[in-house]
């Protein structure tokens, strides 16, 4: 059995500029530097780290973590997958769209240094308040050409549970909201409308309410980073959003509400073409870029790129 997601290593090609976007917008904690790459927190992240932050030459995912529950989980896990390979403890493998995942179990928890200690012995760390104060990642949207075959190797081969989806009129799978826990989606999967293979549509961190989504918006506008899509609700799986663009050109989302998921017999909720015609439910219309731009970007998203 698989746990959890997460950690993420993030591609950038503006190190210094995306390091101060997460550390001064969304108030992460830088814990460690290394070589190209900063490792960072959200105040409620047990793990030392939940984002890898790493200078390259294009923005996107290098790898997406998964955690098993243990190390017979694991390898039996690594034995079930083919085509990966060991390397330090961890098995790398690639899903059918080319993502790139490391499962692994062994694991270094954050211990806080002292001005970081917080008063809660069930919180890992201080709230600082600093920016946004995301308090942890919380889900990985991925694009792909061929959302059904990657939503059942998610399912078949790594035991995701699927909550919703959507089917279009000719039988095309273009959605898929799948989640290793009581959480209506951890990992998604979505239709890349340039059939490019690989490409991240955005990584989401959490905040405990609505209004500090709102407070982040506002952060964005003085913090001058583009807002793709003001604050509103997802129709699938009720995401509460706020949607930007980090200074490397990946899409960051600020999220909230949602909803659990507690019956072991919870059939998939399919979405209909016409159902998702009405667009999201509060009436907001998502930009052209929220449906095609991905990254790395491709030659034909430069005009959509923030
Ligand atoms: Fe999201």
């Amino acid at each position: 059995m698989i746990a959890h997601l997460g950690p993420v290593e993030l591609l950038t090609p503006k190190p210094e500029a995306s390091l101060a976007f997460f550390h001064d917008v969304l108030g992460m904690e830088i814990e460690s530097q290394a070589g190209q790459s900063a490792f960072l927190r959200g105040w409620g992240d047990y793990q030392r780290y939940s984002l890898i932050l790493t200078e390259a030459p294009a923005p996107g995912l290098a790898w997406m973590g998964l955690r098993a529950w243990d190390q017979e989980s694991l390898e039996r896990h690594a034995l079930a997958i083919p085509g990966g390979r060991w390397e330090d403890g961890m098995y790398r493998f690639a899903d059918p769209d080319g993502h790139e995942f490391r499962l692994y179990h062994e694991t270094e928890r954050y211990v806080a240094p002292e001005h970081l200690k917080p008063s809660w012995r069930n919180q890992p760390q201080r709230y600082t308040g600093r920016g946004a104060c995301v308090k942890r990642l919380d889900h990985v949207n991925l694009l792909a050409c061929d959302v059904r075959a990657c939503r059942e190797f998610a399912c078949d081969v790594l035991g995701y549970r699927h909550y919703e989806g959507i089917v279009l009129d000719d039988g095309r799978e273009t959605g898929a909201w799948l989640s290793l826990t009581t959480a209506a989606h951890e990992l998604i999967y979505v239709h890349d409308a340039r059939e490019a293979g690989g490409r991240l549509h955005h990584l989401a961190f959490w905040v405990d309410t609505r209004e500090e989504c709102l407070r982040a918006a506002d952060l964005f506008v003085d913090a001058g980073v583009p807002i793709e899509a003001a604050p509103s609700k997802h129709g699938v799986a009720q995401g509460f959003f706020l949607y930007g663009f980090e200074p490397g050109g990946n899409r960051i989302e600020v999220t909230t509400g949602g909803y659990m998921v507690y019956d072991p017999e919870q059939q998939p909720v399919i979405w209909s073409e016409a159902e998702r015609a009405r667009g999201q439910f509060w009436g907001v219309r998502t930009v052209p870029s929220f449906h095609y731009y991905g990254t790395p970007p491709t030659p034909e998203d430069a005009e959509l790129a923030p």
